[in-house]
């Protein structure tokens, strides 16, 4: 594991974009596998810099999401392939074909989960996985249980998620109580993984992911087994 400091939330975005952007160049057809949430935002803002710039190009480049809530169309201000619009697709030049996410909005999600990992498995499987981590220890919407899922599925949200959650929404009501995420396969098999942890409210279940026992209580805890993980974080552990 490469354990990479920031000082604080600005620099983690651009470092985090450095990171990216070394990838796409040395592969410009690379895989990149995608969260949403908080913790990415500043590295979308300067990735997207970087390729109106000219510097870099996702021409080539392949994506796919974590995840995304039941029960959400895509054109929901709070759904994440609206936040992807917002803050990646429209500002790079992706080809619109290039970008996958699962859809949360289907009469069949079961139908859905598999046609994505199908997609994940034509690609070639995920090049570079993208983490953000949850407040509980989640890594996409794979929430702490007694068992961990391989393939994409559909997740019956935490209440500690929910509540994590509910500031992007009016209240905790109106908050999905499902989602369809990766399962925990896909992430794993990626070739590279870079988490991305930002703030002190996260010390504890950082600390318990990369140092922690193996748990599927701490589904981030099986990062400590993959061979290719970078950490990027504005925590001094
Ligand atoms: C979102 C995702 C989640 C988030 C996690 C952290 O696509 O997969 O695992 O990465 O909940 O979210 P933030 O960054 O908002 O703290």
């Amino acid at each position: 594991m490469e354990l990479i400091y920031a000082q604080d939330n600005l620099s983690l975005g651009q470092i985090a974009a450095r990171w990216v952007a070394r990838e796409i160049l040395v592969s410009p057809n690379l895989v990149l596998g995608l969260p949403t949430g908080s913790t990415p935002i500043g590295m979308y803002q300067y990735l997207a810099r970087l390729a109106q710039e000219g510097l870099i190009s996702f021409a080539q480049a392949r994506t796919f999401n974590l995840d995304e809530y039941v029960g959400l169309t895509a054109d929901h201000p709070q759904s994440y392939a609206y936040f992807m619009r917002e803050h990646f697709w429209s500002k790079v030049d992706l080809p619109k074909g290039n970008v996958d996410i699962p859809r949360g909005d289907g009469s069949d999600l079961a139908a859905e989960c598999h046609r994505y990992d199908e997609a994940i498995q034509r690609a070639g499987g995920i090049g570079v996985q993208i983490l953000g981590l949850g407040l509980n220890g989640h890594i996409g919407f794979n929430e702490p249980s007694h068992n961990m899922e391989i393939h994409t599925h559909v997740v019956d949200l935490t209440p500690e998620t929910i509540l994590a959650n509910t500031r992007f929404f009016l209240n905790s009501g109106e908050v999905p109580r499902q989602a369809v995420t990766m399962g925990v396969g896909s992430i794993m098999q990626a070739d590279k993984i870079l988490l991305l942890v930002s703030g002190e409210s996260k010390r504890d279940i950082l600390d318990k992911a990369l140092y922690g026992s193996v748990s599927t209580e701490v589904p981030s805890s099986i990062l400590q087994l993959h061979a290719d993980l970078t950490v990027l974080t504005d925590i001094k552990l």
